[in-house]
């Protein structure tokens, strides 16, 4: 048995995809257990840039199973354009890809009312998908899900009462009869889509650990966007970390092997909410072109700043990390002086852990160690020991401070373009 989990360290936007779909080679069946068409996973195939929300990158691999499981929240639209966006690439996900039957559902009412919300006095600053509402109407009892969906009556009936409970808040920016023609008008269609993939992929996960079979889960988001333990209320509504897969996907603790995550070689952040170590000048923009930094669902600029270890010695006790893949070493390459957070200073006082404050989280100030950066170039290097000998010591540094062995580290978004630190050519540790 081995059954993985790759989790995002930071605020998302770490490189899950290309990590994912790196390791998804060696997998069988590929889990998204919670989070929506939020996340934004760009990966590299047959070299073009490829942007995939909701569907895990795996199905990219022919012969590869796909799960979404309960944890996920699903809009039908945004997974049957996904879906025709796969077919019009020659690839058919049918046969080998499942959506959980208790997988709640966004429908057109979410989406408005994450807009609408977004207007008012707390602006988290979020996706606009919808993805906060749904949840809401999960926990509250409100929600409707796969199952609910493909049963027309229970779903008419469902969705009349949510209107109607909705409608004071709708009204605002939208009629609601304008609402119901949208979500009534895509419902044959939609449904006959989900039809074929809706199960009990619990069963289909529980079989797949019975025999063996490599296992892969892939979190969205990040753990400092998890609703209990990211920078709250700056966060989504689900819980990306290591411990979301057994709730969101409904497999116990003791099947889970391995926990990875990954993590960026600085940070970024996308929306709003606190971010220590945040580069408000010239160098935070340089990142970011460099980088690339602007988002995959949203298009908006991500904030760039220095790598955070109190963040990272956070994620990697949360989430009980075995290891860490670091990414986008490159993207370093020519800063003549590299930073890293250590710890943070609030009134004079010095924080070695993530502070739960909102206004602390906004107010402390990084403590920052300095080292000398590396201006040659990392293109092609395969081998630790190869990398300029400064890269070297940023990253002993960075897995010293954070406690965690590095097991990957990544120098571009091909999916060749990675050095694996014990040289062994099996992904699955
Ligand atoms: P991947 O999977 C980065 C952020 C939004 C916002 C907050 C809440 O690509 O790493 P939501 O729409 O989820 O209610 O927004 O979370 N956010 C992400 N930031 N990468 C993501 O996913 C994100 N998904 C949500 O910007 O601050
Ligand atoms: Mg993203």
């Amino acid at each position: 048995m081995s059954t993985l989990v790759v989790v995002g360290t930071q605020w998302g936007d770490e490189g899950k995809g290309k990590v994912v779909h790196y390791l998804s080679q060696e997998a069988d069946l590929i889990v998204r257990y919670q989070g929506g068409n939020n996340a934004g996973h760009t990966i590299i195939f047959e070299n073009k840039p490829f942007v995939l929300h909701l569907i895990p990158s795996g199905v990219l691999f022919p012969g590869k199973k796909c799960l979404i499981t309960n944890g996920v929240v699903i809009d039908p639209q945004g997974l049957y354009d996904e879906a025709v966006l796969l077919r019009s690439k020659g690839l058919d996900v049918k046969g080998r890809f499942f959506v959980s039957e208790l997988a709640h559902l966004i429908l057109p009412y979410h989406r408005y009312l994450d807009i609408l919300r977004e207007q008012g006095k707390i602006r988290i600053g979020t996706t606009r998908r919808g993805i906060g509402p749904s949840y809401a109407d999960k926990v509250t009892r409100l929600g409707i899900r796969v199952v609910d969906y493909l049963d027309e009556k229970v779903f008419l009936d469902l969705l009349e009462r949510n209107l109607k409970e909705k409608a004071p808040l709708l009204k605002q920016i939208v009629p609601v009869a304008k609402v119901r023609k949208e979500t009534l008008d895509a419902y044959p269609k939609l449904r006959k889509f989900l039809k074929d993939f809706a199960t009990n992929t619990s069963l289909i996960l529980d079989e797949a650990i019975r025999k063996g079979d490599n296992v892969l889960f892939e979190s969205a988001q990040g753990t400092m966007l998890d609703l209990d333990f990211g920078t709250y209320p700056y966060v989504t509504s689900s819980n990306p970390i290591a411990g979301g897969v057994c709730a969101g996907a409904g497999v116990g603790p003791s099947k889970i092997n391995t926990i990875l995550g990954v993590v960026k070689a600085y940070t970024t952040r996308v929306g709003e909410g606190p971010f220590p170590t945040e580069l408000k000048d010239d160098l935070g923009e340089h990142l970011r072109q460099r980088g690339q930094e602007f988002g995959a669902t949203t298009g908006r600029p991500r904030r760039c700043g220095w790598f955070d270890a109190v963040v990272l010695r956070h994620s990697a006790r949360i989430n009980g990390l075995d290891g860490l893949i670091l990414t986008k070493l490159d993207c370093l390459e020519g800063i003549k002086s590299l930073k890293i957070c250590t710890a943070y200073s609030y009134k004079g006082k010095r924080l070695e852990e993530f502070p739960a404050s909102r206004q602390v989280q906004a107010e402390c100030v990084p403590i920052y160690e300095e080292m000398p950066g590396f201006d040659e170039s990392v293109k092609g290097i395969t081998r630790f020991s190869k990398l300029p000998l400064n890269a070297q010591r940023y990253i002993k540094c960075l897995e010293k401070l954070v406690g965690t062995p590095i097991k990957l580290i990544s120098l571009g978004r091909k999916r060749e373009e990675i050095i694996s630190m014990d040289g062994k050519t099996c992904l699955w540790f």
